[in-house]
């Protein structure tokens, strides 16, 4: 799978480190080779002699030894390479990587490469949920940063929670997804849905729901990031405009219909957003006063199924239609219900009972159901959840084309 790849590791600070002495012996075992940076940091946690032994090659430690520097300096060693990976990448690292400092070889390294770079986080769930660690993430992610977990688990000092580094299989199967496509949609264009819609009562008074844009923001913004022209149609939400995308900001579902059908043709379409399913027969032009003897009765009816609609949209229809399928029970089997009724290509399922958090919450467990069956994907954070479907959508079109 990777063969004649090469691959940096940079190895910072974190009890995970011993997981990436596992990670190069499988990327070695899938044909990789891989040189090894260790930070002092991480040099705490894996010694140069069990990353040399496993990758076969001497170990990068001193930005100033010049006997590594007449071998190969810190601007070669980070050219020569194919892909950069930071496992684990601490807290640290990474706000070192979002604020260009070049304190020792392992950060130097990563501010003069033009690789791209895969991360996988390591820390604690308090470092992880800090502002400061979330900006420092949102400005990599604006740069093209690729990321890989965290998870959710126990962590080494006893908390739970995200900030779990992924496991060496999954950083293996990134690395690979990386290369198997490249992961690239240049010259590709996406259309996605996100957000609640609010129905109108009255001028004041609306129906809406708990959807917070969370998950097709992250969407729109991983398929920007990989080159795809990208429009992004959004109910009102709180979510700032993810770089690179064009945004079209609507309120009702009949304004997001008419959006999306504007935005097409577009190769792949996402419907993440919450559409209200029904809106109020006739919303009153003036704010309804509380004069009457009785509470007023709101008549509903059924707003327009916007996925069904770009589905089925005949010669405009995309290649690649997505919908999401919002259950509180049978996920599964309700999923695979919509995604036949609706005419998508693939449902990503998630669970959204109020335990699971996954309504306005950070993070979403989900199922991606395709023609060839059901994927269970770990509990991920949005942006992960998003990474990781612009991964696939980015394969199943190159394997359409
Ligand atoms: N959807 C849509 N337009 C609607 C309703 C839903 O585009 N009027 C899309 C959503 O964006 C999502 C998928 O259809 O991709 C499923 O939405 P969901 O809320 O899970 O299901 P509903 O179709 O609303 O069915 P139900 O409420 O009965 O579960």
């Amino acid at each position: 799978m990777l063969n004649g790849k090469r691959i940096l590791l940079i190895v910072s600070g974190g009890i995970a480190a011993y997981k990436c002495l596992d990670a190069i012996r499988r990327l070695r075992a899938e044909g990789a080779a891989v040189r090894c940076v260790l930070s002092q940091g991480g040099a705490r946690f894996v010694t140069p002699l069990a990353l040399a032994a496993l990758s076969g090659e001497k170990v990068y430690e001193d930005l100033f030894q010049l006997t590594d520097e007449s071998e190969m300096g810190h601007i070669r060693l980070s050219r020569e390479a194919d892909l950069v990976l930071v496992a684990p990448a601490s807290a640290n690292i990474l706000a070192k990587m979002a604020h260009g400092l070049a304190d020792g070889l392992a950060a130097t390294v990563l501010l003069a490469t033009d690789k791209p770079v895969l991360a996988a986080p390591a820390m604690n769930v308090r470092m992880w949920n800090n502002a400061a660690t979330a900006a420092n993430l949102e400005l990599l992610r604006q740069r093209g940063v690729l990321f890989v977990g965290p998870v959710e688990g126990d962590m080494a000092c006893g908390e739970f929670g995200f900030g779990r580094m992924a496991e060496a299989d999954d950083i293996v199967a990134a690395v690979g997804d990386f290369f198997r496509s490249g992961g690239r949609l240049e010259g590709r264009r996406a259309l996605v849905t996100s957000g609640p819609t609010f129905e109108a009562i009255d001028p004041v008074r609306y129906i809406a729901n708990r959807s917070s844009g969370k998950q097709g923001h992250a969407i729109a913004a991983a398929l920007a990031r990989r080159g795809a022209e990208t429009t992004l149609v959004s109910g009102p939400t709180h979510e700032p405009d993810p770089p690179g995308v064009k945004m079209v900001r609507v309120e009702s579902a009949r304004q997001m219909l008419a959006a999306c059908q504007a935005a097409l043709p577009v190769d792949a379409a996402v419907c993440a957003a919450a559409v209200a399913d029904w809106r109020v027969a006739e919303a009153a032009a003036r704010k309804i006063k509380k004069t009457g003897a009785s509470a007023p009765v709101l008549t509903l009816i059924e707003n327009p199924d916007i996925l069904s609609a770009i589905a089925k949209a005949g010669n405009r229809r995309p290649r690649l239609v997505v919908g999401f399928a919002a259950e509180t029970d049978k996920v599964l089997d309700n999923a695979l219900a919509k995604r036949q009724a609706k005419g998508c290509d693939w449902i990503v399922a998630n669970d959204v009972s109020p335990s699971t958090g996954a309504i306005g919450g950070d993070a979403n467990t989900v199922h991606l159901i395709t023609v060839e069956g059901v994927e269970n994907w770990p509990r991920m954070s949005k942006p992960a959840v998003a990474e990781r479907l612009a991964q696939r959508i980015s394969e199943a079109l190159e394997a359409a084309s």
